[in-house]
């Protein structure tokens, strides 16, 4: 870590621990105000390291498409402890078509809803929304610099999608396009493990990469809209990405919109409820990776059965969110680690992380 940022950290500890110690005398905005004053202004780097910024979903309203539709934005903004900060001021700038359109911003409790109305939006326009906090622009995971672009689509039904984001992810060389829905699917938006995962791979030294292209594939479980695994196809790995359900259609945009399509397929697969495929007929896999899938209880304790069954298997890259009380990260790990001990643990948020278990 360089020194500016073991300076930072130290300083920010100092300053949240002053925090807490006011909390108990009653100041506890004040402080804590301060201390996120003094993480915005030790520099935009750090800043971006430190502070998060969520988007919530979209609207929940039904579109028709008679009509154009409001767009919402409900935004909070956490500490590295994942403690919403109310006392800062919170923007979205927002572009329809290249053009800079006002929004409306109110402080819903500890949440900010920023709106646009209907009349600004035709049922295909572009809109590109960009959180800005305190006068600076923030992305919504720290290190990654990420645009969210919101685009009205056609849909119908009640579980149509109500809107499409299309994601620009960028990772050195690695440039990725991730459309989300936001209809009510879990795995149709991206999540910050799984962008943390794609950051992992895209950025992982060549050397760590591992050797599978000798006939072998990884294979992505609970991909969602496929970020990790696009990401390992831009590094020249190919498998298979499989999730359940209606997120399957969506994963297959995303293959094509990235022209992945030679190196990786979509399938689906139900860890819970299917037999461990017999269809990696492409090759055996030698690699599973799977980003924020423990939060279901069944997924986590199929994982065993599932890597038990796979012979082949050299490694296992779970990226994961930490969910509190009861996160089920470190009984997996526990029920792995005869056959697959940790060997190595990557932190790229506070409360999220890369485990990876080596067949020993
Ligand atoms: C929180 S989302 C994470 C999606 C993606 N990995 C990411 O990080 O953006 C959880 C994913 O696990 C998938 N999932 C849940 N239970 C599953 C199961 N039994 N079999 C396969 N996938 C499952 C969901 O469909 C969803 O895509």
């Amino acid at each position: 870590m360089a020194a500016y940022e073991e300076d930072l950290e130290a300083r920010v500890l100092a300053a949240l621990a002053r925090a807490d110690a006011a909390e108990a005398s009653g100041a506890a905005a004040n402080a804590r105000a301060a201390a996120l004053q003094m993480r915005l202004d030790a520099n935009a780097h750090a800043a971006q390291r430190l502070l998060r910024v969520r988007f919530r979903r979209a609207p929940p309203v039904a579109i028709s498409m008679r009509r154009a539709t409001p767009v919402k934005w409900e935004l909070d903004v956490t500490d590295d402890q994942g403690t919403t900060v109310p006392a800062v001021d919170v923007e979205v700038r927002c572009r329809v078509d290249g053009a800079p359109h006002p929004v409306t911003t109110t402080r819903m409790k500890e949440r900010w809803l920023c709106s646009a109305p209907a009349a600004a939006f035709t049922d295909r326009c572009r809109v590109v929304a960009e959180p800005w906090v305190a006068g600076k622009r923030a992305g919504p995971l720290d290190v990654l610099g990420v645009a969210a672009e919101v685009r009205v689509v056609t849909g119908s039904g009640d579980d149509a999608p109500t809107f499409e984001a299309i994601r620009d992810l960028s990772f050195g060389d690695i440039q990725l396009e991730v459309v989300e829905e936001f209809g009510d699917a879990c795995g149709s938006h991206l999540w910050n493990a799984g962008l943390v995962l794609a950051s992992y791979v895209a950025t992982l030294d060549e050397t760590k990469l591992p050797d599978i292209n000798d006939g072998g594939l990884f294979v992505e479980v609970g991909s969602g809209v496929g970020a990790a695994s696009l990401a390992l196809a831009a590094r020249g790995l190919s498998g298979d990405v499989t999730d359940q359900g209606r997120v399957l259609a969506l994963l297959e945009r995303n293959i094509e919109r990235n022209g992945a399509g030679e190196l990786i397929r979509a399938v689906a697969w139900d860890v819970v409820r299917d037999e461990v495929p017999a269809w990696n007929v492409l090759g055996s896999w030698n690699v599973l990776v799977a980003a924020d899938v423990l939060y279901s209880a069944e997924a986590a304790a199929s994982l065993p059965g599932v890597v038990a069954a796979l012979p082949d298997l050299r490694e296992i890259w779970l990226a994961h969110t930490h969910r509190g009380a009861g996160d089920r990260l470190d009984a997996t790990i526990e029920a792995l680690s005869a056959t697959f001990p940790v060997a190595e643990v990557v932190e790229r948020v506070r409360d999220t992380r890369v485990v990876v278990l080596r067949r020993q």
